[in-house]
C-alpha cells in the first residue's frame, strides 16, 4: 500500500505489476482483518490505503458500498480498472464528513508519519458509533530488515534514518492517539507474523524499500540490494532459497462513540 502524499513524498514508486507480483500476499493475510471488521451488506466503508483494489473487493464481496482511497495514481488506476470506486486521496489530509459506518485499513497506516492528522481524518469520515479497524506495521517490524539497510547505506556514508518513510507504532503509542482523539479502542495488539515471500529478498527491497535504495546512484542499487539481501540470508533465508520477513503486525479496532 501506499505513501500518503503520493510517490514524490518518499521517492516509492508503486508499479502496479510489480506490486502484484512480490506483494499479492499483502491482501491474501488481510483475511482476518476482514473478519474483525465483520463487514455487512450496505454498509459505507471507507478502504483506506486500498492499493490496487485486491482486498477492497472482498469488502464489495461482503455487500459493503466501499470507497477506496489511496495515494498512489498508479494503484487507484489499478483499483479502478476492478470496478471500484477508488479515489486519489492524501491519507494524512482525509476530507470527508460523516460519511462512513466504518474505516478499514490493511498495511497502509505506516506509510503516514502524521499518525495524529490520520485519526483526525478518520475520526471526521465516520458517523457516530463508526468503527476504525485496521493492521499496521508495529513496533519491531522488520527490523532485521531495516537493520542491515540502515547498516548497508551507513558502509557507504549515508544515513538512511534521515529518510525513514516508516511509522511502526507500539500498542501503547497508539492507544494513547486514539484514546486522546475520543475513540474507544475495543482491542490492539502486536501479533508477530514471519511472512513468506514469493521471491527474494531483493524483489522486497525493490518493491518496498525503495525510499532507501534510491540513496545510492541507479546503477549501484542493484549491489546494494544483493548486499543487504546476503547480509540477511543467515536470518531470512532458508535451505530451500524460501526468504521470509520479520513482519510484526499491529491490529486494531476502535470506535467512535455514538
Ligand atoms: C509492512 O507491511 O509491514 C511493510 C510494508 C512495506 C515496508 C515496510 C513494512
Amino acid at each position: 500500500m501506499t505513501p500518503a502524499a503520493g510517490d514524490s513524498a518518499t521517492g516509492q514508486r508503486w508499479d502496479p505489476e510489480r506490486y502484484a507480483r512480490n506483494a499479492r500476499f499483502v491482501a491474501d493475510l488481510g483475511a482476518p482483518l476482514v473478519e474483525l471488521l465483520a463487514p455487512r451488506p450496505g454498509e459505507a466503508i471507507l478502504d483506506l490505503g486500498c492499493g490496487d483494489g485486491a482486498l477492497t473487493e472482498a469488502l464489495v464481496a461482503r455487500g459493503a458500498l466501499v470507497v477506496g482511497v489511496d495515494g498512489s495514481a498508479e494503484q487507484v488506476a489499478a483499483a479502478r480498472a476492478r470496478g471500484l470506486d477508488a479515489r486519489q486521496a492524501d491519507g494524512e489530509a482525509l476530507d470527508f464528513e460523516a460519511a462512513f459506518d466504518a474505516v478499514f485499513s490493511n498495511a497502509a497506516l505506516h506509510w503516514m508519519r502524521k499518525a495524529d492528522a490520520v485519526i483526525d481524518g478518520v475520526w471526521r469520515a465516520l458517523r457516530p458509533g463508526g468503527r476504525f479497524v485496521a493492521e499496521m506495521g508495529g513496533a519491531g517490524n522488520v527490523v532485521g530488515i531495516r537493520t542491515a539497510l540502515l547498516a548497508a547505506l551507513e558502509r557507504r556514508g549515508i544515513d538512511g534514518q534521515a529518510v525513514n518513510p516508516w511509522y511502526f507504532p507500539s500498542p501503547e503509542d497508539y492507544r494513547r492517539r486514539l484514546e486522546a482523539r475520543g475513540f474507544e479502542v475495543r482491542s490492539i495488539a502486536l501479533i508477530d507474523r514471519p511472512t513468506p515471500l514469493p521471491g527474494a529478498m531483493a524483489d522486497w527491497l525493490e518493491t518496498f524499500a525503495e525510499t532507501f535504495l534510491k540513496l545510492v546512484p541507479a546503477e549501484a542499487r542493484a549491489a546494494l540490494a544483493k548486499e543487504v539481501s546476503e547480509a540477511l540470508r543467515p536470518s531470512h533465508c532458508d535451505a530451500e532459497e524460501r526468504w521470509t520477513a520479520d513482519y510484526v503486525r499491529l491490529r486494531f479496532s476502535a470506535r467512535k462513540p455514538a
